[in-house]
């Protein structure tokens, strides 16, 4: 019997079908199914060698210059960008709806216009008038930057070319219409053509291009990972509703270091720059309170200190509660595993809550000493000595590994007035300017010495 011929594909996943639907089989997305020729199509395939022209080969050690950066002198900003932002690069910024990525785009677009670059902001969700009064009610009117609405990709990629900006700001690629493609704005092929043509633009022209992505609900920037890899970088804006706090993160960056987090403050005057991250995620602290515990962290280049929260009760219900806000869920269930067997102290018929404070998301395994920390504290309902940072890595074993930058961790929890450190021993040799360190090698000891138990 002969194949049928697979002519449709998904373009988000590759699946290929021998019919159109609307919805992907394999991975569930609407309206990524469009027709391609198959391989076998055409002329039978030929080799490839010997055929093409050959390519011009150089040292890996040309001394190239480091790519020119302006910054925007908003320092959390440049930061994050890996110290300004390039000529020729695409970046995304991805979030959740009503998170503030138009509003940190706005006051970036102006930031950097006023460092001299030409910039013009195309909005494709909100009519010209609404990004002035925006603008006015920032105080940022007075900045030379170029405003347009327009959702047509054709008509802004001509008035792009024309002009020759040093940065274009596209507000979202969720809305631009690529007249070439059959399918709906927002839909993958869309918002995948018109990242496409947007960083091909960057890279013909030399522009830079910053394009807002909105997040799906199941935390991917719509247009699945397609986006991601087209672009030099992409950042994430998070925050928890309910808190103030933003945080730009890196998860890619062909200029710089991806992890760096740059900290901002929604404010009724637009977003504003939190230059001393610790001394706001500590802000809210009273006295020492059994189940917290200051963590000190260390996010991109920079030590956080953060507190975790952690609250231990006895479960009305048959399968206790395993909640986790700000922090890896099956990471819990190890350390609870650990304390269990190799500790002897179980956490059978407890419920189990722990949240990281302030709206941060932490995701070091350096944290998992503090977690454990919490998790005994609010167990036996006994606070840690004041003025006390943990830190340090949990193996499977119950051994407690040295984690790096141990002596920024230190010197970070110091400057904010902390004078003990609890952290594994060994590693490169921690230096405490000041410190008392508590060190130890497992976690049995550390149940012993801090809770006089285990
Ligand atoms: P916005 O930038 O429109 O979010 P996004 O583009 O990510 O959808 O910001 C939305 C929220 O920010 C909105 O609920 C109001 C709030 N906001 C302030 O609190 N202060 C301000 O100065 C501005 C401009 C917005
Ligand atoms: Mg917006």
């Amino acid at each position: 019997m002969a194949k049928p011929t697979l002519t449709f594909v998904c373009q988000s996943c590759g699946a290929a079908f021998s019919k159109w639907s609307g919805r992907c089989d394999g991975c569930g997305e609407w309206n990524t199914i469009a027709e391609e020729k198959p391989l076998s199509e055409g002329p039978a395939k030929q080799a490839l060698g010997g055929r093409g022209r050959a390519v011009t080969l150089t040292d890996l050690a040309a001394n190239e210059a480091p790519p020119p950066r302006t910054a925007a002198g908003l320092d959390e900003l440049d930061r994050v960008l890996g110290g300004g932002l390039v000529p020729a690069s695409a970046v995304l910024v991805g979030g959740d709806p009503g998170i503030g990525k138009s509003t940190l785009l706005l006051q970036a677009a102006a930031a950097f216009a006023r460092s001299g670059l030409k910039v013009i902001y195309v909005s494709g969700e909100e009519a010209s008038a609404q990004v002035r009064l925006r603008a006015q009610r920032l105080g940022l009117a007075d900045a030379p930057v170029q405003l347009a609405a327009e959702t047509n990709l054709r008509d802004i990629l001509t008035t792009l070319d024309n002009e020759r900006p040093d940065l274009a700001i596209v507000d979202s690629i969720q809305t631009m219409w690529a007249d070439n493609v059959g399918s709906a704005p927002g839909s993958v092929s869309q918002v995948r053509a018109a990242a496409h043509e947007l960083t091909s633009f960057a890279k013909k022209r030399g522009s830079a291009v910053i394009m807002v992505g909105h997040v799906t609900k199941d935390g991917q920037i719509a247009g699945p990972r397609v986006v991601e890899h087209m672009v030099d970088t992409v950042l994430y804006f998070e925050g928890e509703r309910g808190h103030q706090f933003r945080i730009l993160r890196s998860v890619k960056n062909r200029f710089g270091p991806a992890d760096e987090i740059g900290v901002f403050e929604m404010t009724g005057g637009g977003l504003a720059q939190v230059t001393n991250p610790s001394a706001l995620f500590l802000s809210e602290r009273g006295q020492p309170a059994p189940g917290s515990v200051v963590f000190s962290g260390i996010e991109g280049t920079r030590p956080v200190l953060v507190e975790l929260q952690a609250l231990v009760a006895p479960s009305p219900h048959s399968q206790p509660r395993r909640s986790v806000v700000g922090w890896d869920g099956s990471r819990l269930a190890m350390i609870l595993a650990v304390l269990e067997s190799r500790c002897g102290i179980p956490f059978a018929g407890l419920d189990v809550y722990l949240n990281v404070a302030g709206g941060m998301k932490i995701s070091e395994p350096a944290a998992d000493l503090a977690v454990a920390a919490a998790l005994l504290s609010a167990r036996e309902d006994s606070a840690l000595p004041p003025e006390t940072v943990v830190f340090g890595e949990i193996s499977l074993s119950g051994a407690l590994r040295p984690v790096g930058q141990a002596e920024n961790r230190l010197k970070e929890a110091q400057k904010l007035g902390f004078s003990t450190a609890i952290m594994p021993k060994g590693g490169k040799a921690a230096k405490g300017a000041g410190m008392k360190l508590s060190q130890m090698s497992d976690l049995t000891s550390f149940v012993g010495d801090v809770f006089g138990a285990g």
